[in-house]
């Protein structure tokens, strides 16, 4: 009883410096998530740091930041060397206490010397066991602050399904969109609506360009048909079905998209025009050859030594910008979709290549559904019909001509001010 007297003061302070802990080492993963967050952006895109000289700014925001989480490590440190030095002395006072008690009891004749010896190697074991528990409690609630967050991420549930729905069958899909009175803000920005009430209708097989002022809202509308966002209010529909009630996955391997600032994957080209395959097996060199030829990358791929089997780089880093869109219509096509999403999939191509693209393009949108967006109004002259996009609302739909027979439309003041702007541009040519 005597030596147990001091086991709940160290049980209280355990419990506190547990507390404590938690605390700190929640605070710690965070801090060096920030850090480790910084570094890897600023290092993925070290080119746009060289060129506006952020060297060292960079390296003092790192600095702090890491040096914040080397503060928490020190304050972690001093606190369990306060709490593992508390608890080693307690064990050692137990057994300075039996010894002086047990000395007390010896002298006192009510005990021998193999009774305190054997005694003593009791409290010893005591001592220790207290220790380990106290270190076990203090691991524990340093484990269950760091997992915590974990925890979070690993419960959340995904707003949207991954893999459940309706599925429709390759020849059910037929690809006539229909957006009904959307409403949309991202959920980043709520208070800024993006769409209010949208409406717009593509027939299956029919090529959509959509026109607007920049930030309008047009890869928005890419966004939503691939479903990586729900409108708030509204409904897209695809061959009747509310894409809410799609299979997100087998909507998507129906679409087709080419991003306006498109991504590649740090691996060889082949491998990236092979990304757009929904089937891995069945897949050909040949297909893959043909894909490249379509989107006319298969000139500037042959002039690389090592051809299809060139590396890209981190985000492609490693092609030009032209090269890159290429290699990403290539891997859009190779899906052979049902709907095709081009976002300004040309503009970073030069005229003729344009030009070469934009051919094999219109051959290629014969029976898909495409909506292609472009800047430049030259691309979308043999489109079906034109939808411009402002103000979160469709103010003007029809055909190239009709629209550019509205003497007071958007799109008539865009055509005229683009017409405008090449003329002098080949003015200045010319001069
Ligand atoms: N992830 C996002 N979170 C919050 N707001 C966003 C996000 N992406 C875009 N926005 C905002 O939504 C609006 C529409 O953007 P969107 O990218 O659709 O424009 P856009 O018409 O494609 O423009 P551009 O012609 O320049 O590509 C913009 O005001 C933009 O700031
Ligand atoms: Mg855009």
């Amino acid at each position: 009883m005597f030596v147990l007297g001091i086991v709940p003061p160290v049980a209280t302070l355990a419990v506190f410096y547990g507390r404590y802990l938690r605390k700190l080492s929640g605070v710690t993963q965070d801090s060096l998530a920030d850090a480790t967050q910084l570094a890897e952006e600023r290092i993925g895109n070290i080119r746009t740091v060289r060129a506006f000289a952020k060297e060292n700014s960079e390296l003092q925001i790192y600095m702090n930041k890491i040096s914040h989480v080397l503060q928490l490590a020190k304050k972690e440190a001093v606190a369990r060397a306060g709490f593992y030095g508390a608890t080693g002395l307690t064990g050692n006072l137990i057994v300075l206490t039996v010894l002086y008690k047990g000395g007390l009891m010896m002298g006192e004749a009510h005990m021998t010397v193999g009774e305190l010896t054997s005694f003593m190697m009791y409290a010893f074991w005591v001592g220790i066991s207290i220790g380990g528990l106290g270190s076990f409690y203090s691991v524990l609630m340093k484990g269950l602050g760091a997992g915590s967050r974990l925890w979070e991420l690993l419960e959340r549930k995904p707003a949207m399904p991954l893999n459940e729905g309706i599925v429709l069958l390759p020849e059910e899909f037929k690809g006539a969109i229909e957006f009904r009175g959307v409403q949309f803000a991202y959920p980043t920005r709520q208070e800024f609506s993006v769409f209010n009430g949208l409406d717009l209708s593509i027939p299956a097989g029919s090529v959509m360009a959509i026109v607007g002022s920049s930030g309008s809202g047009k890869s928005t509308l890419v966004s939503l048909l691939l479903r990586l966002y729900d409108p708030v209010l509204g409904t897209i529909t695809i061959d009747g079905h509310n894409i809410r009630s799609l299979n997100p996955r087998c909507l998507r391997e129906n679409i087709g998209v080419v991003n306006q600032e498109p991504i590649l994957f740090s691996c060889s080209i082949a491998e990236n025009i092979a990304y757009g395959a929904t089937k891995d097996g069945d897949l050909m060199m040949c297909d893959i050859e043909e894909a490249a030829k379509v989107a006319n990358a298969l000139e500037f791929i042959r002039t690389f030594p090592k051809g299809f089997q060139t590396m890209v780089g981190e985000k492609g880093v490693l092609l030009s910008g032209g090269q890159k869109q290429r290699v990403a219509i290539a891997r859009a096509l190779l899906k052979n979709p049902r709907i095709l999403l081009l976002d300004e999939a040309t503009s970073a191509l030069d005229s003729e290549n344009e030009y070469l693209v934009k051919e094999a393009l219109d051959r290629l949108m014969e029976g898909r559904t495409v909506l292609i967006i472009a800047h430049r109004l030259s691309t979308i002259q043999n489109a079906d019909a034109v939808a411009v996009l402002d103000q979160g609302k469709i103010v003007e739909c029809g055909s190239h001509q009709q629209l550019l027979t509205n003497s007071k439309g958007l799109f008539r003041k865009l055509v005229e001010k683009q017409t405008i702007f090449q003329n002098s541009q080949k003015f200045v040519l010319n001069a």
